[in-house]
């Protein structure tokens, strides 16, 4: 079965085709980072428009490159929720169409299920039950994933997500937006021993995150240190080193709490190469730890083409009518 997967919910538009014998063929992905980056985060009318006028262009160079017409399709996933509505809008109406024109199934997708079906389109994927960390620029979330299409939330950000952290951080420190990837480059010359950040909830009972405070604390040490360009560094490893020892103490905390050895870590910010050194570490001994290769990190096609092929051959599809869901919890998917 080949599954042609569209992500439209932010600012990257993304397609994928994947094969269920010979896995992806094709993954294009066309980020609209330039567009926003002037106003400092995404402008969600500008996002929609863009990705209508790169959706089907973008679809022929993966048809174009994987060697396929649409004939050769035998069924369409596109990204249904949570995002911006207008974005949505825009991937959902395109794979609905194609699959009316081409006469086969499509079907929403979950975007935060599809993250974390992203780990297993690697060569060793990891067996469910696991316990999944999904650290995005929108959510961060513990998550028992127990099968397939069967989740139960353990904990999750009361403010900010990791990725929103990482980015307003990076933007206080006059980084360019996304900042997340630009912060840990700056992190990488900064010393790491001259600002000690907390490590918000820990000492709490519990598997909530707040990373609110930690952008606030990075903000008082850069106004206090205004004139040090060395500083800005220093704060970013320190706002780095913080993040990353919260995520690895509460995951832990996680996995002793449904008595798990198995973590797969997904999501924009799993790319982090501290956050993997950190986690690689620290399971090395008694665990196993897993995550997609790094364009599968962030948002991509790949991961909706997958995750549709998985519900699209269990029989699940659209009805002629679709509609996209900007708020949708992981909770509410169908089961499988
Ligand atoms: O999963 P994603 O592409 O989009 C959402 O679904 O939100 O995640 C994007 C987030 C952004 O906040 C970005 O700054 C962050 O992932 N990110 C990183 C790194 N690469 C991307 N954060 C820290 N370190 C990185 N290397
Ligand atoms: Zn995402």
């Amino acid at each position: 079965m080949r599954v042609l997967g569209i992500e439209t919910s932010c600012d990257e538009t993304a397609v994928a085709i994947y094969d269920s014998s010979l896995g992806i063929l094709a993954h294009k992905i066309y980020s609209q980072i330039k567009i926003h980056a002037k106003y400092g985060g995404v402008v969600p009318e500008l996002a929609s428009r863009d990705h209508i006028r790169k959706i089907l262009p973008l679809i022929n160079e993966a048809l174009d490159e994987a060697k396929l017409t649409g004939r050769d399709i035998d069924g369409v996933a596109y990204t249904k929720g949570p995002g911006l509505v207008g974005a949505l809008m825009v991937g959902a109406s395109v794979g609905r169409s194609l699959g009316w024109a081409w006469q086969v199934p499509t079907l929403g997708i979950h975007h935060l299920e599809s993250h974390v079906m992203a780990a297993l389109l690697e060569p060793n994927p990891p067996a469910f039950p696991f316990l999944a960390l999904l650290v995005s620029g929108g959510h961060t979330l513990l998550i028992n994933v127990k099968s397939f299409g069967d989740y139960e939330i353990l904990g999750q950000s009361l403010d900010d997500a990791v990725g929103e952290a990482f980015d307003k951080t990076a933007k206080l420190l006059g980084l360019p937006y996304p900042g997340g990837a630009a912060l840990a480059k700056l992190a990488e010359s900064g010393n790491s021993k001259r600002f000690d950040f907390p490590r918000p909830m820990v000492n709490r009972p519990g598997l909530d995150f707040s990373f609110s405070g930690l952008k606030t604390h990075a903000m008082q040490c850069f106004k206090k240190y205004a004139t040090d360009e060395q500083a800005k560094a220093d704060i970013a490893v320190a706002f780095e080193d913080a993040v990353v020892d919260t995520l690895l103490i509460k995951s832990f905390r996680a996995l002793k709490q449904v008595n798990l050895n198995r973590l797969v870590v997904v999501g924009g910010v799993s790319a982090n190469k501290k956050l993997r050194n950190q986690f690689n570490q620290a399971m090395e001994k008694d665990g196993e730890v897993y995550y997609p290769r790094l364009e599968y990190c962030t948002d991509n096609g790949a991961m909706v083409a997958y995750t549709g092929y998985l519900r699209l051959s269990a029989g699940q599809r659209d009805d002629l009518a679709f509609d996209v869901k900007p708020r949708w919890s992981i909770l509410e998917v169908e089961s499988v």
